[in-house]
C-alpha cells in the first residue's frame, strides 16, 4: 500500500531564496538535474555542475535513466534470488567497496543507478573514532574543513548532489545525522531533493539516559539521532514495517483464547451508517440489523468460524486472531533497536558502528530483494552487511583505507563472502577498489596509521590503546583459537589464550636491537609465535631470529611490506 501525500502549497521564503516545491510526479530526471545544476553552481563553490555530473564521462550517463532502469529490472528478475552470487546489474557493478572520497567515486557512477542510499557521514562529534582508527587523512579532512556547521554543509552539499543524481526515480535516500547539524542538513536536502520529497524524520534512540550535570552541563541529555528520509518520487518502493504489540496491549485487548489456544479479540460487524451507507439488512444468529458485509460474505465468515456470539441473543461479533495481525505499523520514533556495546555479537570496536537492525529496517522498508544499496560513507560496512543479509546488491565507498580493510574482513567473516578480483568477475565474492597503498606511500604515512594498516592486513586486531601497549601493536588470534566460546555470554570475546603478538616498525631495515626487544616481549607473555613487520631486515636481525628459535623453540615471523602488499603472507601466517 502506498501512502498518498498531499502537496504542500508553494511557500515564499524571500525573493532571493525562493525554493520551489517539487511536484513528485513532475520531478523527473531533467528537472532534478536543472535543480541540482543551479544549486551546484550557485552554492557549492569551486564545483562546476558540469564536473559534478561527470557529463560525457561514460557512455552510460548519456542514456535515458528510465530506460536503463527497466532493462536492469528485467535482467535482475532473472537473477532475483542470486544476490549473494550474481553480478546482475546492467547499469553498475555491485559488491564493490571503493576506497576514496565519495565525491570522486560517485562521479564515476551513471545517473539513476541505485535503489536506496544510506549515508552516515562523520561530523565534528566523531573525532574520537578518527583518532582511534588512526586515519590521519580523514581526520585532517574533517577537522580542517568542519570548523563550522556551514563548512560541513559546504562539504556535504556537492556529495549529496551526486547522491541525488545516482538515485533512481523509485529510490529512497536516508541521511543519518545528529543535533550538531541536522537542521542545516534538512534545509540543504530540501534544496537538493525538493521539500515535497521529504518523507520523514526518523528519531533513533541511540543511547540510554545519562547525566552530564556533574560535568557542568545545563541542558538536557541528548539520546537521539535524526535520520532524514527523502524519495525521488511517489513511485518509490515502500514496504510497510510493523513492530510487535506490547504485552500490556495483548493482555488487555486480546484476552480471549479459543479452544485451539489462539488469542483473539472481538470486533464490530455491524454496518456503520445503516441503509444510508448502502449496508445490507438481514438476520445473523437471530439478530436482525445492518451489517458491514454481504449475506454471502457473512455466511463464509460463519463457516470459517470467524463469527462469535458471546451469549444467546447478543450481537454477533468478528473474531480477530492476534497471530494474524501484522503488529503496530512502524512510526518515526525508533527506540526499540538495541544499542551496540562490547557485549553485542556484532560489536567490532568501531566507535560509530551502527546496529545491523537499524539498517535492516530501512533496507526492508525501502527496497526489494536484489535492489542496489549505496552507502557512500560506509565505515565498518554495517549497511553492506545488512544488505547482503537481506539479499540486496550493494556498493560501498569510504575514504579510509583502514575502514575498507575492516569492512573487507567483516564481509569475509560475517557474510562468508570471498574477496578477490578473479572470483568477483565470475559473479561471486566482492572486491575493494582503489586502495591507495603502495610501498612508496606506506613509507610516508604516519607511523600510527602504518601500524593500523599492517595489523589489519595481517587479519589481526589492533591494540586499542596506543600508549602502554608494551611494544605490541596488535594480536593475531589463529582460527583454531575461536572455538566453542564455552561459558561466554553472547558477544563476549572468549578467545582461548592463544594469540600471537604483532610488532610493526616503519623502518627501511629492522635491526638486531628491535629483534632483541621483541624477543623480550614474547618471553614475557610466553608466546610461541610472533610477527614482525618492516620494509626489510638487516642480516643481523635475521640471524638473531634464527638463533632465538634454536634456543627457545619460539618462532618470529619476519614479514616485509612487499610480501603483505603482494598478499604472499598466507603461508607464513599459517
Ligand atoms: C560515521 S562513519 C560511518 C559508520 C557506518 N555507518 C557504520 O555503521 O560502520 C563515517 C565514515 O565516513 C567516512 N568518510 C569520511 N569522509 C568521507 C568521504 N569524503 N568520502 C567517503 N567516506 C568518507 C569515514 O572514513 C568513516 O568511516
Amino acid at each position: 500500500m502506498r501512502p498518498t501525500r498531499r502537496l504542500r502549497p508553494f511557500r515564499t521564503l524571500t525573493n532571493r531564496s525562493r525554493v520551489r516545491p517539487a511536484d513528485p510526479t513532475l520531478l523527473h530526471e531533467s528537472r532534478l538535474r536543472r535543480r541540482i545544476d543551479r544549486l551546484t553552481m550557485t552554492t557549492a563553490r569551486g564545483v562546476s555542475a558540469h564536473a559534478a555530473f561527470g557529463y560525457g564521462s561514460t557512455a552510460m550517463s548519456k542514456e535515458k535513466p528510465e530506460r536503463r532502469t527497466t532493462q536492469r529490472t528485467t535482467r535482475n528478475r532473472a537473477v532475483a534470488s542470486t544476490a549473494s552470487t550474481g553480478r546482475p546489474s546492467a547499469l553498475v557493478d555491485t559488491r564493490i567497496v571503493y576506497c576514496g572520497d565519495c565525491l570522486d567515486q560517485l562521479r564515476k557512477l551513471p545517473d539513476g543507478c541505485v535503489d536506496l542510499i544510506y549515508i552516515d557521514p562523520p561530523f565534528n562529534s566523531n573525532r574520537n573514532y578518527e583518532v582511534f582508527w588512526g586515519e590521519t587523512k580523514e581526520k585532517r579532512a574533517f577537522e580542517d574543513r568542519h570548523a563550522s556547521t556551514h563548512a560541513y554543509i559546504d562539504y556535504m552539499r556537492p556529495r549529496c548532489v551526486e547522491l541525488a543524481r545516482v538515485l533512481k526515480k523509485t529510490g529512497s535516500f536516508y541521511y543519518h545525522c545528529d543535533w550538531h547539524a541536522c537542521h542545516y542538513v534538512k534545509v540543504m536536502l530540501d534544496q537538493i531533493f525538493g521539500e515535497d520529497t521529504f518523507q520523514n524524520e526518523i528519531v533513533w534512540k541511540r543511547s540510554s539516559a545519562h547525566s552530564d550535570v556533574k560535568q557542568g552541563r545545563k541542558a538536557l541529555g541528548v539520546v537521539t539521532d535524526s535520520i532524514f528520509l527523502y524519495s525521488r518520487s511517489d513511485e518509490r518502493t515502500w514496504n510497510p514495517q510493523y513492530t510487535p504489540y506490547d504485552q500490556e496491549y495483548i493482555d488487555r485487548d486480546y484476552r480471549r483464547i479459543d479452544e485451539t489456544g489462539r488469542r483473539y479479540r472481538i470486533g464490530d460487524l455491524s454496518g456503520p451508517g445503516g441503509a444510508a451507507k448502502g449496508n445490507p439488512f438481514y438476520e445473523v444468529m437471530g439478530v436482525k440489523r445492518y451489517w458491514r458485509y454481504t449475506k454471502e460474505k457473512m455466511d463464509e465468515l460463519i463457516k470459517a468460524g470467524r463469527v462469535i456470539q458471546t451469549r444467546p441473543g447478543a450481537v454477533p461479533q468478528y473474531k480477530r486472531y492476534l497471530d494474524e495481525m501484522p503488529g503496530i505499523p512502524l512510526q518515526n520514533l525508533w527506540d526499540d533497536i538495541p544499542i551496540i556495546n562490547n557485549r553485542s555479537n556484532e560489536f567490532l570496536g568501531y566507535p560509530t558502528q551502527k546496529p545491523l537492525a537499524l539498517l535492516e529496517r530501512m533496507i526492508r522498508s525501502s527496497s526489494n530483494e536484489n535492489d542496489i544499496l549505496l552507502d557512500a560513507f560506509c565505515g565498518c560496512g554495517t549497511a553492506l552487511v545488512a544488505s547482503q543479509n537481506l539479499n540486496r546488491q550493494w556498493i560501498g565507498i569510504d575514504i579510509s583505507p583502514t575502514a575498507c580493510r575492516v569492512m573487507a574482513k567483516r564481509l569475509r567473516d560475517v557474510c562468508k563472502l570471498r574477496e578477490g578480483e578473479a572470483l568477483w568477475r565470475t559473479g561471486r565474492g566482492f572486491i575493494i577498489r582503489d586502495l591507495p597503498w603502495s610501498e612508496e606511500q606506506l613509507r610516508k604515512i604516519p607511523p600510527f596509521e602504518f601500524e593500523g594498516w599492517a595489523v589489519i592486513a595481517l587479519g589481526g586486531i589492533p591494540n586499542k590503546t596506543k600508549v602502554g601497549d608494551m611494544g605490541i601493536d596488535g594480536r593475531i588470534y589463529p582460527v583454531r583459537a575461536l572455538p566453542e566460546r564455552t561459558g561466554a555470554k553472547a558477544g563476549e570475546l572468549d578467545f582461548m589464550d592463544v594469540w600471537y603478538p604483532i610488532q610493526v616498525k616503519q623502518k627501511d631495515k629492522l635491526g638486531r636491537p628491535d629483534v632483541d626487544s621483541f624477543e623480550a616481549i614474547m618471553t614475557r607473555h610466553d608466546r610461541t609465535k610472533g610477527f614482525l613487520v618492516s620494509f626489510d631486515y638487516s642480516s643481523d636481525a635475521l640471524a638473531e631470529i634464527g638463533a632465538f628459535f634454536r634456543k627457545s623453540g619460539k618462532v618470529i615471523v619476519a614479514l616485509t611490506v612487499r610480501e603483505i602488499l603482494d598478499e604472499e603472507i598466507a603461508k607464513k601466517l599459517a
